[in-house]
């Protein structure tokens, strides 16, 4: 079975997201069904990061967010595209890191430890298939390396899986 490094938190971030990256790659590699994908790679930075209370994918259907593989607490199963943080990254197309919560206008909260949060929209061939949400029982947690670190993680994703 899969060996994963986990919790090896005392690298720099940036190197930390490139081994995060060469671990995920080797992950997905012999799969290219999108959901057990997803599901795996839910788990693999739910048990990879440090510091955060839930991450898992909203997936676009008849033109709402609907929850896909997850780990955490359950969580809100719809989310309007426009609404929240997820709602936001995926209407705009773009990431959305959230220093804290309650100042976010129209933050939906599933679980009342979440603090901060950070999503990133799915874009394939310019569509847009749905975001990965993450959020942190800590203020401000995520930054732009965590930003640029996730945004790498989702093309491997993307890369290696037949998306439909
Ligand atoms: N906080 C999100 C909703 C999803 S849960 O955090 C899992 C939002 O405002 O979009």
């Amino acid at each position: 079975m899969f060996t994963v490094n986990l919790q090896n938190n005392d690298l720099p971030k940036s190197l930390r997201y490139k081994e995060l990256a060469t671990t995920l790659s080797a992950l997905l590699d012999n799969e290219r069904e999108f959901l057990p994908n997803m599901s795996n790679m839910a788990s693999f930075l739910y048990f990879s990061l440090n510091d955060i209370n839930w991450c898992g994918f909203f997936l676009v259907k008849n033109g709402d967010l609907l929850l896909g593989p997850f780990q955490g607490k359950p969580a809100c199963v719809r989310i309007e595209i426009g609404k929240g943080v997820c709602g936001t990254s995926a209407q705009n197309r773009e990431s959305v890191i959230v220093e804290d919560v309650n100042n976010f206008p129209g933050h939906i909260a599933c679980d009342v430890d979440s603090r901060s949060e950070i999503v990133i929209p799915l874009l394939k061939d310019g569509k847009l298939l749905g975001v990965l949400d993450i959020d942190s029982p800590t203020l401000a947690r995520f930054d732009q390396e965590d930003k640029m670190g996730l945004e790498k993680l989702v093309s491997i994703l993307l890369e290696h899986s037949d998306c439909y």
